[in-house]
């Protein structure tokens, strides 16, 4: 049996057309070679496949044990660390899960639901009439505050200001496609001075740590002497404490570098995808006058002052936020897994060492699953239901995304408080286009927005 064939043009083209037009490169190879094809994009391995067919899908995604395993992710190690859960394998990677994923739960989430709202509010309150404004960034401050407040709970002071400026100018980096490029060409990572842009990535990250060891310091001492002024029992449910006083089988306690690792992982994950995915939403809505009508006539019915678990349960918004995840994926492609014993797969006999990805974006726009993929249609997830080898842009198995229900939470929350208070127009008459943003895609220009008053 012969390997999954792809294209066949040099492997450094294949890397440099990933990094600038990753859904160009898609479209054209799944043309030609069909919903399993070899993509020389990542890494030098002989077989990387990428995959957008469910049945096959479903495999990777429950074989995650003996056949396929969930390797490091290479290409977000000099990003998150060495320590961080995209990054570990095996049983420790199960044991930080583990221990991570309780306060991402749904119930937990709820605690969040005034909090999201009313940042929203707060921050839209600040612009004025026909002022324009990015709404990816206004999103990237909601969703930093957000995140920040479920990782260390109560957080406010001069640390937190300059923690919050440091991961943003961090995080934008990766605006430049140069930088996000450089992720994929782990030999090119070179520091040259802080004008260089490796360089310059390296010190914004070096001043960010530098904050995160602070914090870890502060914490540690504060747990030590719970009659220190700094000790609040309130803050003892959010991540860090939860962090600081997990102990592995021996009893040992996480190291300052471990912790650090963890702390970026979820800072960085936990505001970068959900500030694009709402930036998203917003763009379809008012792009689409129909959207945008059925939404509000959607939004009125639950009156002024809505629960928050009400807006999260209405269905038409569900489906703009679902449609919004289907038609541009933050992430184009899963995390890596990685096959170690001899399988098959599709009719092919694969090795160990072969990397398989599941292809998000592809699989979103198969025609036989979407008719007319390329057309923002929420009504399709009202009149069916995708299976999680269908739609799924948190990922699948192993490494599924932690980050899930306070995502979908906040985006719902964040788009109903918008609509529901303001009125908002696009700013550009032009089409978005999607662009690479580090590993994910993103609104190329941010989505300018013009705040036309209140509603
Ligand atoms: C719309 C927003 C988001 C999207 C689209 C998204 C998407 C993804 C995807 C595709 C994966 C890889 C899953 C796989 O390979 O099977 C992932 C993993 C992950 N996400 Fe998210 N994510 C979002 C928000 C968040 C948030 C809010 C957090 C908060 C902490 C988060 C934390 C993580 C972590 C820690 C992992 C790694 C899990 C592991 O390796 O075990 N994400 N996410």
């Amino acid at each position: 049996m012969k390997h999954p064939d792809g294209p066949q043009t040099p492997r450094w083209l294949q890397k440099i057309q990933w990094t600038l037009d990753p859904l160009g490169y898609m479209d054209a190879a799944t043309q030609r070679y069909g919903d399993i094809f070899n993509a020389s994009v990542v890494g030098n391995y002989p077989v990387l496949l990428l995959v957008s067919n469910p049945e096959a899908l479903k495999q990777i995604f429950s074989g995650d044990t003996q056949a396929i395993t969930a390797p490091s992710n290479r290409v977000l190690q000099p990003v998150m660390g060495d320590y961080s859960v995209f990054v570990l394998e095996g049983s420790r990677h199960r044991r930080e899960r583990k221990l991570l994923m309780p306060p991402f739960h749904g119930d937990h989430m709820r605690a969040y639901g005034r909090l999201i709202c009313d940042l929203t509010e707060k921050a839209m309150g600040q612009i004025t009439p026909g002022q324009r404004f990015a709404a990816r960034t206004l999103m990237q401050t909601i969703s930093l505050e957000v995140i920040l407040k479920v990782v260390f709970g109560l957080y406010e002071g001069d640390r937190a200001q300059q923690l919050k400026q440091g991961i943003v100018a961090f995080a934008n980096t990766f605006k430049s496609p140069f930088v996000s490029g450089l992720l994929f060409f782990p030999s090119l990572q070179k520091d040259l001075g802080p004008r260089s842009p490796w360089g310059y990535f390296l010190r914004l990250q070096q001043q960010v740590n530098q904050l995160l060891y602070a914090e870890i310091r502060e914490r540690r001492s504060a747990i030590a002497d719970p009659s220190s002024r700094q000790f609040d029992q309130s803050t003892r449910s959010d991540i860090l404490s939860l962090l600081l006083s997990a102990r592995d089988e021996a009893g040992g306690a996480m190291t300052d570098r471990e912790l650090r690792d963890e702390l970026m992982t979820l800072l960085i994950a936990g505001h970068e995808t959900t500030a694009t995915a709402i930036a998203w939403a917003l763009y379809w809505i008012h792009q689409l006058p129909e959207v945008q009508k059925n939404l509000l006539e959607e939004l009125d019915t639950l009156g002024d002052a809505p629960e928050p678990m009400s807006i999260f349960r209405l269905p038409y918004l569900t489906a703009v936020c679902n449609e919004a995840l289907r038609i541009y994926p933050v992430a184009v492609v899963t995390v890596p897994r990685e096959v170690r014993e001899p399988m098959e797969l599709m009719g092919y006999a694969l090795e160990p060492g072969t990397r398989l990805y599941g292809c998000i974006y592809l699989t979103h726009h198969r025609e036989d699953i979407y008719p007319d993929p390329k057309q923002f249609k929420p009504e399709r997830f009202l009149d069916r239901q995708f299976s999680p080898y269908e739609f799924f842009p948190f990922g699948g198995g192993v490494r599924r995304c932690i980050g899930e229900a306070l995502a979908l939470y906040e985006m719902k929350l964040v788009v109903a408080t918008m609509l529901t208070h303001f009125r908002l127009a696009l700013a550009d008459s032009k089409p978005e286009r999607p662009q690479r943003r580090g590993v994910t895609l993103a609104p190329a220009d941010g989505v300018k927005m013009v705040m036309q008053g209140l509603r």
